[in-house]
């Protein structure tokens, strides 16, 4: 009885032994040695498109399943609806090994087929006032990726959409795209805007009535009224003398009608500009 505790001990102690011994290697790591290559070929995007794509495969192991950019783990290497950008493939064994490779999609830059449209809106000068280059010329091109940016006359291009201060003559606007790609039109006209009904009533006013003793060679009180930059800026005066009599009435002889002196007081009240 006593042999055979000995016994069972004996071998309680060799079990413990052998299944505790700190010389036994550890579990086996499956990707020991394994080495995980990514290859692939890309596809680059149009130009401001996410049409790019990649199609990556791996080798080293087997039964793969494809990541990218650490989303979801897929079955197939190809990635497609890509936009410019560099993307991270990581590949997967079956044994859960993994190798990595990165793309870099590039946008596909060619303007063949690009056809920018210029799209100039002209404001013309007006006259008789300051600044005299007060035309400006707006622009929104089309027909390419925006973001635009304009040059005038060959200028530097800007991104605002608008060239003023300009006087009366022919311009050419460039417009350039996220691209590069550009178009430019020429014989872009900034003309002078044309004179406005209240001030062709005046003028006529003024030529019928006060010229005779206002015009360039006989400038009564120092006051020439032949050019239509004099009449605007002698407006206050005109209504002084020709509508208020003050301090004597113009012309000489009396006040003008009430309609015609009217017509003075329209004028000045809708801006007393040659285009009003
Ligand atoms: C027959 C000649 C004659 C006609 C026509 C005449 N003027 Fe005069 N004007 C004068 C003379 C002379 C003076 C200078 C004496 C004075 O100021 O009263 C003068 C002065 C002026 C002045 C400068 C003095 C000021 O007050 O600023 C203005 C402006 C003027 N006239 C406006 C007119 C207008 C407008 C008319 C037409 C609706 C007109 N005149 C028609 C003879 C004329």
């Amino acid at each position: 009885m006593k042999n055979t505790y000995s016994l069972l001990l004996l071998s309680g102690l060799l079990l413990f032994g052998f299944s505790c011994s700190k010389n036994d290697p550890p579990p086996a790591d499956p990707c020991a040695g394994v080495t995980v290559t990514v290859t692939g070929s890309t596809m680059n995007p149009a130009a401001g498109a996410a049409n790019g794509s990649i199609n990556a495969s791996a080798s080293g192991a087997s039964g793969f399943t494809y990541s990218i950019n650490n989303g979801t783990f897929q079955g197939s290497g190809q990635f497609t609806n890509l936009s410019a950008g560099t993307y991270t493939i990581i590949a997967k064994s079956s044994a859960g090994c993994t190798g990595s490779a990165n793309f870099t999609l590039t946008n596909v830059v060619t303007c063949n087929g690009v056809t920018i449209s210029v799209n100039p809106t002209i404001n013309g000068v007006t006259p008789c006032v300051t600044p005299s280059a007060n035309g400006s010329i707006s622009v929104a091109a089309s027909g390419g990726t925006a973001p635009y940016t304009y040059s005038l006359n060959g200028g530097t291009f800007q991104s605002v959409t608008s060239f003023a201060n300009l006087n009366a003559g022919t311009y050419s606007i460039a417009a350039r795209d996220a691209n590069g790609c550009s178009a430019t039109q020429g014989s872009i006209v900034v003309g002078t805007r044309s004179s406005g009904p209240l001030f062709n009533a005046v003028k006529t006013l003024v030529q019928t009535n006060c010229v005779s003793c206002h015009n360039s060679s006989s400038a009564s009180g120092g006051v020439n009224l032949s050019t239509d930059c004099s009449i605007v800026s002698a407006k206050e005066r005109i209504r002084a003398r020709a509508v208020d009599g003050n301090p004597s009435p113009m012309p000489t002889g009396g006040l003008l009608p009430a309609n015609e002196r009217q017509k003075i007081t329209d004028w000045i009240n809708a801006g007393g500009r040659v285009t009003d």
